[in-house]
């Protein structure tokens, strides 16, 4: 693809943009494959709180996404796989965007700025798992030169997830 990339910035999230995320985020459309339906105010009130740690510990973590106006647009970033099942031990990287900003190639510019940074902290390789059905989040997968190496089944929703890899 030639066209040009949008400008993004990332930021480690602050207090507030947990009530930014908890806003761009209440949409069936961006929960399709999260639950189907908008978290509490106290998920991303914990989810930002726990990419502060992150980021101090690692120097990374899932950043806050700006457009080129300073908007909050959504997230884009890395973090130790969070779960029990699926990739234990490995990096994530991971990505939601607000509806409206859909389209515009936001997440592809901040995936490539989240893979240099966490190459430049020293991880070998990231991995993305991604609800099999997400056609978009895949195409973000292939965009970022991702493999698929391995398939799981959510514990709870039993959805077939797929885990892409790449080495960096
Ligand atoms: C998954 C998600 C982040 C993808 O968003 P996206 O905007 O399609 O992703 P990108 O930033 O890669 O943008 C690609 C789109 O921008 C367009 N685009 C414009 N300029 C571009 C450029 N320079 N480079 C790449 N794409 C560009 C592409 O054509 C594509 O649009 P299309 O699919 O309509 O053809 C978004 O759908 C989302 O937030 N979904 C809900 C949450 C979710 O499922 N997260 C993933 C969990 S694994």
């Amino acid at each position: 693809m030639n066209r040009a990339l949008p400008d993004v910035r990332l930021r480690v999230p602050t207090d507030e943009d947990a009530f930014a995320w908890h806003r761009i985020f209440a949409d069936p459309e961006v929960m399709e494959f999260h639950g189907g339906k908008a978290a509490e105010l106290s998920v991303y009130e914990e989810l930002t709180a726990r990419q502060r740690r992150h980021d101090a510990e690692r120097g990374f973590c899932l950043w806050t996404l700006l457009d080129e106006s300073g908007e909050v647009i959504g997230f884009t970033g890395a973090q130790p796989w969070p779960h029990e099942w699926g990739p234990k031990g490995e990096i994530e990287i991971g990505w939601r965007l607000g509806r409206a900003h859909w389209g515009k190639g936001y997440v592809t510019a901040a995936a490539h700025a989240t893979l240099e940074r966490v190459r430049a902290a020293g991880v070998s390789g990231v991995v993305a798992m991604v609800d099999a059905r997400n056609e978009r989040s895949i195409a973000v997968t292939r965009r970022l030169g991702m493999e698929l190496v391995e398939t799981f089944t959510t514990p709870t929703a039993q959805r077939l997830g797929h885990c892409y890899r790449r080495e960096l």
